[in-house]
Formats: C-alpha cells, structure tokens, sequence
C-alpha cells in the first residue's frame, strides 16, 4: 500500500523516516511507555532503527501497519506517532511529553480515524488501552469513540501477557462528539 498523507488544522501526519530517530530513542524511553505500552524495554538506539528502517515501511508495503509521523509541518520534527494494526484493527500512539496536553493526540485521532473508514472501507476503527491509561482513555473519549468494556489487551505484552484493559469502537456511522459511559 502507498503512504498518504493525512493533514489537519494544525497538524501533517506522514511517514516516520530515519532523521526522526533522535526523538524516537528519547520520546520512548519515557517511563510510562514500560507500563503501557508493548515497544521494547528499555528501549535502545537498535529498537529505532528497527521501527524506523524496517517497521514502519513493511507495514506500509504489506498494508497491515499503517504508522504515521505527527508534525506541526511538513518535514518538522517528530511530535509522536500514531498507527493502526490490521489485525486487530486497532489505533495505538504516543506523543513525546513536551508534546502534551494541547490536543494533538484527539485531533490526530479523528482525522486517522475518518480517513481509515473512507480509505479502507472499514465498518469500525477500534481502541484499547492499558486499565487506568487515563490519559489514553481520554483521547478516545474525545474523538468519540464508544467504551465497549474492560477485557484482557488483544495486543501480548513484552512478557507474553494479556492485561486487563479498557476498549473502546468508532463505527462508521458514527459522529465524533463524545459518548456516555467512560470510566470516571
Ligand atoms: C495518551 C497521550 C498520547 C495523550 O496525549 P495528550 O496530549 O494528553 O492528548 P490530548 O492533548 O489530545 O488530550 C486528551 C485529553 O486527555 C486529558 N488527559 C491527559 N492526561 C491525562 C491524565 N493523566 N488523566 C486524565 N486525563 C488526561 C487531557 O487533559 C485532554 O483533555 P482536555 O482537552 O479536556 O484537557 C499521551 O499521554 C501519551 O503519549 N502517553 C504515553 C503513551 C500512551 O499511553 N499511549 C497510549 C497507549 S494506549
């Protein structure tokens, strides 16, 4: 599958390339990615090569990883990632902590989510995050998502587990106002 590229109001989604590795190595050696997510721990220089010169462009070619770069501009530098798994059909992403808090990560979301279920004809666009990933919840919450439950993650671990989580859909009929029954 061809990249494309995915702009918004304030921010352009394209392809994580190899000059974003700087950013890549310190945004994910930030203590929450052990917790909640599944990148490796802790995470090396080789782990970015690795997502950046293999990763991201096979999954780009086999279209099952479909991962995108946030930047405020074209060709600026790397806020954080978002991406989408094919066989979980799933959203998963990061934002690098001086990034936070200004709504980026909803806004990415909403648009990614949009352009799937044109692009890819998809019925639904799902989320999952760790239990208590407030801040994930949260972003979910905002883009409209709907909160499906608690269950064990789809996605194993680092150690081959399945912990319990918070997961959440976007139907392609639906609008991006937010839904009630979020954990508080
Ligand atoms: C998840 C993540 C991308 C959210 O980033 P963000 O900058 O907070 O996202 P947004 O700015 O779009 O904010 C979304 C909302 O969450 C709220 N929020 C942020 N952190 C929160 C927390 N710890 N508890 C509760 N709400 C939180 C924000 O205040 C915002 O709401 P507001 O606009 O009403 O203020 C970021 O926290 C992150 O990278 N975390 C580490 C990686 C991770 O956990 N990824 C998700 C894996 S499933």
């Amino acid at each position: 599958m061809e990249p494309f590229v995915i702009e918004t109001d304030r921010l352009v989604l394209d392809l994580p390339i190899p000059t974003d590795r700087d950013r890549v190595i310190e945004y994910c050696r930030d203590p929450l990615f052990e917790r909640f997510l599944t990148l490796p721990w802790p995470y090396e220089p080789r782990h970015a090569d690795f997502f950046l010169e293999t990763f991201v462009p096979k999954g780009w070619a086999r279209g099952n990883e479909l991962t995108w770069a946030i930047r405020l501009e074209s060709g600026g530098p790397l806020l954080g990632i978002i991406g989408w798994r094919r066989d979980h059909g799933d959203l998963g992403f990061w934002l690098g902590s001086p990034h936070r808090g200004y709504g980026y990560m909803t806004e990415a979301t909403i648009a990614v989510t949009d352009r799937l279920i044109r692009e890819l004809d998809l019925g639904e666009v799902a989320w999952e995050c760790v239990a208590g990933n407030a801040a994930s919840a949260s972003v979910a919450r905002k883009a409209g998502f709907a909160y499906s439950g608690e269950a064990p993650t789809r996605l194993a671990f680092r150690d081959g587990s399945h912990p319990l989580s918070w997961h959440g859909v976007f139907g392609a009929n639906d609008d991006h106002s937010p839904k009630s029954g979020w954990p508080a």
